[in-house]
């Protein structure tokens, strides 16, 4: 189901950028500006900023940007649809009805549909786990402790030990196989179409908005592999979801527990500890440590107590620490895992574990100790220059004299040494920075690639801010003059906007929103403007970012000619440039 623009646009309209963001991020006012800490990168300085003028959000640090539409559909992870309902909602638009006709589904937004599939999927298997069919799949859920309300919680299913009746089932709902393809959920070979999880207990995976998007099946007795998960679609991207999220964001605990496996996850809960997330058998990303640290500051990792745990454990810290968490490591012996040590000893016991749960330093620290023998004096002073080293991370004085001062005493060395060894591979560190690079012909190259898309940056960024001197540029440029891709695209759209006298980026980026270029095309209308303290100089940049578009495209055009008179016209176009007069006033 396609809106028409005017529909996109109202929504658009009504919805205040400043309100929306403001009620995600913190903003402050700054100019013109509103400014806050990017919710898509990890930072210590305000560099997101939102601007009420032109409706349009942009972080100068990781080049995120976009209307408010597209801020929706990165932050919530949703696809335009989901995103434009959000919004009309808020607003009180009325979206027009949503027509099922079968053309209608075709075109209709694949991650609604993706979305449909996993849902009916899961009723689907929460189905056939209470039906004759699945009681080994429950007893067998039930022998692991979980109460009948735990499996209910977590909408647990079973799929049947049958090659197809899943593909079968969906079939029948009328999803054609193309789709059913792209959910994961089966296997389309030539032989046929087959489920791609058979004979096993089903955990679906939700988003933080509790939408299922993907689902792990761990096998009946044994068999590989252990826990089987749906592949990434387009609906369902593993580094930046994780399993448990949906519930642990409403925990409000001031820390998150992070675990390995779903069955970690569902006996925590189980135990009343809800705010508890596992990666999905994959490695922990910045992405996941961002999503984490929209909603608490600090972590406490539970993963297995064996040497994949620790070695899991030691991945994921820096990349917590980076997404600005602080984290401490939860030590779980002579247990495995969460799992089997709740059994063991209960929630009490398990919760003075979180209680004293190490400092994720020191815990890095004590690994790394493991590997020296501290009786033998070179291996000593080798382990000590690697604690030095690894002090310097945090960047922060106070902070790193308060880590010294814990490592002094704990590792029994001299405040003063140790301090004195940091500071000496921190200066050493500058050195190393400063040692320029030569750079190569390819390289100069890609420069001066840089300096044209620059100019048509910074030009269509202008109009944006200043509609007023489109009928200037547009009597030197055509939309053709930029370079092919996203910024002709973008031009094009802007000269007809120019055309009608109604400029208005943040309207523009409606359409670029279906095909994931909203952030691209923000960001080039958040080129910074250089600062023109006279107003001849401000006349002199206009003039040189035109004619350097101009000149570009003429070069380019000159490559492609086939006739000499072709080329005399450009040799002419060329020259006549020279003389151009074009000027801000
Ligand atoms: P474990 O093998 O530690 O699982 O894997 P577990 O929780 O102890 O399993 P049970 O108790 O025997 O049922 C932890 C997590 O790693 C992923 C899964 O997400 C699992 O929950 N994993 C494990 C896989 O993706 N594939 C595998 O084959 C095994
Ligand atoms: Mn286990």
């Amino acid at each position: 189901m396609y809106y028409p623009e005017e529909v996109v646009e109202q929504v658009r309209e009504r919805n205040d950028i400043v309100d929306v963001i403001g009620g995600y991020v913190q903003l402050k006012k700054k100019g013109s500006s509103y400014f806050g800490l990017c919710p898509f990168h990890n930072e210590k300085s305000p560099s997101f900023s939102v601007s009420a003028t032109k409706q349009m959000y942009y972080c100068f640090g990781c080049g995120k940007g976009g209307n408010v539409i597209s801020f929706i559909m990165e932050y919530e992870n949703f696809g335009f649809v989901d995103a434009l309902k959000l919004l009309a909602e808020r607003a009180s638009v009325q979206l027009p009805e949503a027509e099922y006709s079968e053309e209608a589904k075709k075109k209709a937004d694949e991650k609604s549909i993706l979305l449909e599939i996993q849902k009916k999927a899961a009723l689907y298997f929460y189905y056939q786990l209470k039906s004759e069919n699945g009681s080994i799949g429950y007893e067998y859920l039930r022998k692991r402790g979980l109460s009948e309300q735990t499996i209910k919680s977590f909408g647990l299913g079973f799929a049947n030990p049958y090659p197809n009746d899943l593909y079968c089932y969906l079939k029948q709902q009328g999803y054609s196989d193309f789709i059913l393809k792209e959910s994961g959920l089966v296997k389309i070979e030539e032989q046929g179409a087959y489920d791609k999880f058979w004979n096993r207990v089903m955990f679906p995976i939700m988003d933080i908005n509790n939408r299922v998007i993907g689902f792990g099946g761990r096998v009946m007795g044994e068999g590989t592999p252990k826990y089987l998960n749906s592949p990434e679609t387009k609906i369902f991207d593993k580094s930046r979801n994780l399993y448990g999220m949906n519930v642990a964001r409403r925990s409000r605990k001031p820390y998150i527990l992070i675990c390995e496996g779903y069955m970690d996850v569902i006996s925590m809960h189980q135990a009343g500890f809800t705010n508890v997330v596992a990666s999905l058998g994959t490695a922990f990303t910045l992405q996941h440590g961002l999503l984490i640290k929209r909603y608490t500051k600090e972590v406490i990792l539970a993963y297995d107590s064996d040497g994949a745990g620790v070695n899991a454990a030691l991945r994921a810290i820096p990349i917590l620490r980076n997404a600005g968490l602080s984290i401490r490591v939860l030590n779980l012996k002579p247990y495995k895992d969460p799992d089997e040590f709740i059994k063991a000893e209960g929630a009490e016991a398990f919760q003075q574990r979180i209680d004293q749960a190490e400092n994720s330093f020191l815990f890095e620290i004590r690994i790394l100790k493991a590997q020296y023998s501290m009786q033998d004096p070179e291996q000593k002073t080798r382990f000590f220059n690697e604690v030095a080293k690894k002090l310097l991370e945090f960047s922060d004085e106070m902070e790193r004299n308060n880590y010294m001062e814990a490592v002094a005493r704990q590792y029994d060395i001299s405040y003063d040494i140790l301090k004195r060894r940091v500071l000496y591979y921190g200066s050493r560190g500058e050195w190393d920075k400063m040692e320029e690079k030569p750079r190569s012909g390819i390289q100069l190259r890609k420069e001066k690639d840089a300096g044209v898309n620059q100019a048509q940056k910074l030009l269509l960024t202008w109009i944006g801010e200043e509609p007023q001197i489109f009928d200037r540029v547009s009597s030197v440029l055509k939309p053709e003059d930029f370079t092919e891709g996203i910024y002709r695209n973008v031009a094009e759209a802007l000269f007809q906007q120019g055309k009608n006298h109604a400029i208005n980026p943040a309207e523009l980026l409606n359409s670029f929103m279906q095909d994931d270029q909203a952030q691209e095309v923000a960001a080039i209308f958040h080129a910074r403007l250089p600062m023109h303290p006279t107003k001849e100089e401000k006349n002199r940049a206009f003039r040189e970012t035109v004619l350097r578009i101009k000149k570009n495209s003429l070069e380019k055009v000159s490559k492609k000619v086939q006739q000499m008179s072709e080329l005399q016209e450009i040799i002419k176009e060329k020259k006549d440039l020279e003389g151009l007069n074009i000027s801000l006033d």
